[in-house]
């Protein structure tokens, strides 16, 4: 596009020749941006192929491997539709000859139920979705039969954290809200795109057993569950990890069932009422943040793992055209941005702060000088890679039109450029506070390639080129495809 604008320019006269200048540097500009983002996916992709292909993932530090997802080849399932989406084609195949070989029942420890079905069922659905390889549906369907649908031989259908070698379901009584209450979206999509109904039964069942459970706050529920009888086991209510995709899921699940089942597009509504009433946070500075509950308590906390919510908030103000919501929606996008004002421009994975109705002068003079200068204290420092407030931004880019997202997200990818990058990848780092020794902890998550990545590079790309109005992305980036087409992209970009 850009190489046909030069040619155009070229011919022009100098008295015009100033403005298409400026269009021509735009427009080269943004190619520039995907280009080296692409660029940091293959350099990445190159020290994962050549130290640990095949295995879960790279060590970025000292070329070494992990396993941490049944060692099947996590990072491949999850790098594979970003490959497509790059036109990586040469690496595409030879993901295709791995997945062939891999068998589900080969792995020397049980299988999360949650994990295996975002990264690998999730991973494999969309590559079909964008390149049709029939092997890619069949993997898929295998991968269900024999991982995943065992999860739900319990004794009243709720699925198990984890799945054993011999298929049985284990781990217990205790289960996770964002494990069990979020597994619609792939399932949906396989009964979609195999013709046979019964995942979206075993998953949505899910959702209509948990309405029917009591909640104190209306439509949130505790992160902590009993299998059977199935409830509560505590009141710890957060957005953040345990729970963040279950709510994700309710309008995402809405939107790709065609908005046939009005259940989870209740519980959804529910759920965000109460966190714009419980939840949501404002500091004596104007920054908005969710924070957690616990028995009377609010607690606040909270982590860039909830600032994938501004996005799904958006996207959901959107579709449903809620004023309210898309209001809630940018305060918190606005503040999550913030929140990657440090030394390193890097975002800290936990942080606290103090709320307006509070007497700030209480607190020692560090914390106050610290609510005015940053509006939030660092609690956890790490940063592993992760990818949420760019996704939101993403949302943000491509539901509102406005480019100054584009530039936010830029901006967090110089700074894992210059804090994050190895030899041989990209690190979780311990200490995005400290610019001399952000200490490297040599591990690089297989969601950096599905998502951090993927995202970053979306941004920079023709906004029509997977489109929100066509694609509804799982939890780990994995484009989804709508049989009917809605309508939440803006119609122009500036
Ligand atoms: C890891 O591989 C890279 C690229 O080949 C190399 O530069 C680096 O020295 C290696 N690191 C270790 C610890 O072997
Ligand atoms: C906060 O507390 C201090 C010390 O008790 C008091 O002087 C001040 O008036 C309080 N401020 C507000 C806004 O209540």
């Amino acid at each position: 596009m850009f190489l046909k604008k030069i040619t155009l320019g070229l011919t022009c006269v100098a008295s015009i020749s100033l403005s298409v200048f400026a269009l021509e540097e735009n427009l080269v500009n943004e190619d520039y941006r995907a280009d080296i983002i692409k660029g940091a996916f293959k350099y990445a992709w190159k020290g994962y192929s050549t130290f640990a292909y095949g295995h879960d993932e790279l060590r970025p530090i000292t070329n070494g491997t992990t396993d941490s997802r049944n060692g099947w080849g996590a990072s491949i399932f999850d790098a594979l539709d970003t490959m497509i989406i790059m036109g990586l084609e040469d690496d595409y195949l030879r993901a295709l000859d791995h997945i062939k070989t891999v068998d589900w029942k080969q792995s020397l420890e049980p299988s999360k139920t949650f994990e295996t079905n975002i990264r690998y069922l999730g991973g494999l659905l969309s590559a079909y979705d964008l390149k049709g390889d029939k092997i890619l549906l069949d993997k898929a369907k295998e991968l269900a039969e024999n991982v995943i649908m065992p999860a739900f031989r319990t004794s009243n259908g709720i699925p198990s954290a984890y799945v054993d070698v011999e298929l049985q379901p284990v781990g217990g009584e205790e289960i996770v809200l964002a494990e069990f209450g979020s597994l619609q979206l792939e399932l949906v999509r396989l009964s979609q795109l195999t013709g046979d109904p019964k995942y979206e039964i075993v998953g949505n069942s899910i959702l209509e057993k948990i309405s029917k459970v009591p909640s104190r706050i209306p439509g949130l529920y505790p992160m902590i569950w009993n299998l059977d009888p199935f409830m509560p086991e505590n009141t710890y209510i957060t957005i953040s990890g345990g729970s963040d995709s279950y709510y994700e899921y309710l309008l995402k699940t809405h939107i790709l069932m065609e908005g046939k089942e009005e259940l989870q597009l209740d519980m959804w509504k529910t759920a965000v009422g109460s966190m714009h009433r419980y939840l949501r946070s404002e500091t004596h500075g104007g920054k908005v943040y969710l924070a957690e509950f616990e028995e009377h308590y609010k607690l606040l906390q909270s982590g860039e793992l909830v600032c994938f919510m501004p996005g799904n908030l958006l996207l959901g103000a959107r579709y449903l055209q809620n004023k309210k919501v898309e209001a809630f929606a940018l305060e918190l996008m606005n503040s999550c941005y913030d929140v990657w004002d440090t030394p390193t421009g890097l975002a800290p994975e936990t942080w606290s702060w103090i709320d307006k109705s509070q007497n700030i002068s209480f607190y020692s003079e560090k914390m106050q000088l610290t609510m005015s200068e940053a509006g939030f204290l660092s609690q956890d420092t790490g940063y592993d890679l992760r990818p949420e407030t760019i996704e939101s931004l993403f949302y943000f880019y491509r539901i509102t039109g406005d480019k100054t997202y584009q530039d936010k997200a830029w901006k967090i990818f110089e700074a894992i450029e210059k804090y994050c990058k190895t030899t041989s990848g990209y690190t979780r780092i311990a200490d995005v506070t400290n610019q001399e020794d952000v200490q490297p902890l040599n591990f690089e998550e297989s969601y950096f390639f599905a998502e951090t990545l993927k995202y970053l590079y979306l941004m920079f790309t023709d906004p029509s080129y997977i489109s929100l109005d066509e694609y509804v992305f799982n939890t780990e980036a994995h484009p989804f495809k709508l049989s009917t087409p809605i309508q939440v992209q803006a119609k122009e970009f500036s």
